[in-house]
């Protein structure tokens, strides 16, 4: 099942819904009406039964995203008023709220808003021609999607600290050593691979992923005392389902 969007391709296929950004042009640069499509997307994915696993990759040759739509920062009376408008629905909430794991498919630039998605995915996977940064610093800006919050607990502190001062770009060797992305593949087998992953996690049971999402992430902000507890109860739950 396909349905349309401006700026996604958006179907549907056994049991994976496969979010492609559609912007080639530009690189898929994320703009406002990105947002308000990932938004449609991203619920449509999250409510329906039959979707067990999401792919979020981008269209063309040469770019995964090249960050925010930059065309549109002097389209608001002020930088910051522009960021607050694209950000302020919590399109990045909504992501964390599937229960469903996303993977990322990641190839050419992933830079900016781009990195900040790819980020709020569960598994990142690259093909080697990817290069990745948060260009937010070099241009006066900090970053709006997350990335600040994200990369620190996805890599640690000082290499976050290094590519969020720095503003420099890395390569998906670079990105793998650092635990960014989990895997690099030959651009010409990353769908398929990434389509291939998905659908290995859509046959395990959906209870056990989503509460595999519930103890890392939400364990990952809790003392240990009481991330132990998270972890306790949703074995439970997950074991009181088995054989169900
Ligand atoms: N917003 C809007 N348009 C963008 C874009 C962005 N973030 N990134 C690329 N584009 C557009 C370019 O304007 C160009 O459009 P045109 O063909 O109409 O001129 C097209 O995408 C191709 O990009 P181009 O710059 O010609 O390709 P390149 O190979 O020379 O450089 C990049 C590629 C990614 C290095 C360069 O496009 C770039 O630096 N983009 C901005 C990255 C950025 O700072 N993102 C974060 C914003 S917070």
């Amino acid at each position: 099942m396909a349905r349309s969007f401006e700026t996604l391709l958006f179907h549907k296929d056994k049991g994976v819904a496969h979010i492609t950004l559609d912007r080639p042009h530009v690189l898929n640069a994320y703009n406002a009406q990105m947002r308000d499509d990932l938004w449609q997307a991203l619920e449509a994915a999250r409510d329906d039964p039959e979707v067990a696993a999401v792919v979020l990759a981008g269209a063309g040759e040469r770019a995964f995203c090249a960050g925010a739509d930059l065309t549109e920062f002097g389209a608001a009376p002020s930088q910051a008023v522009a960021r607050q408008v694209r950000f302020g629905r919590d399109v990045w909430g909504l992501w964390l709220s599937l229960r469903a794991p996303v993977v990322a498919a990641l190839h050419g630039y992933v830079l900016g808003a781009g990195l900040e998605m790819a980020l709020l995915c569960d598994l990142r996977i690259a093909s080697d021609d990817a290069e990745f940064g948060l260009p937010e610093a070099a241009l006066g800006m900090a970053p709006a999607a997350g990335g600040s919050q994200t990369l620190p607990r996805i890599v640690g502190l000082s290499p976050a600290m290094d590519l969020l001062l720095s503003a420099r770009r890395i390569d998906a060797g670079e990105a793998l050593r650092l635990g960014l992305i989990h895997r690099v593949v030959p651009r010409e087998r990353l769908q398929a691979e990434a389509t291939a992953l998905a659908q290995r996690l859509a046959a395990t049971p959906r209870p056990v992923m989503a509460a595999l999402k519930e103890a890392v992430y939400r364990g990952a902000d809790l003392p240990v005392d009481q991330a132990l507890a998270l972890e306790e109860r949703l074995a439970r739950l997950t074991l009181a389902g088995v054989g169900r």
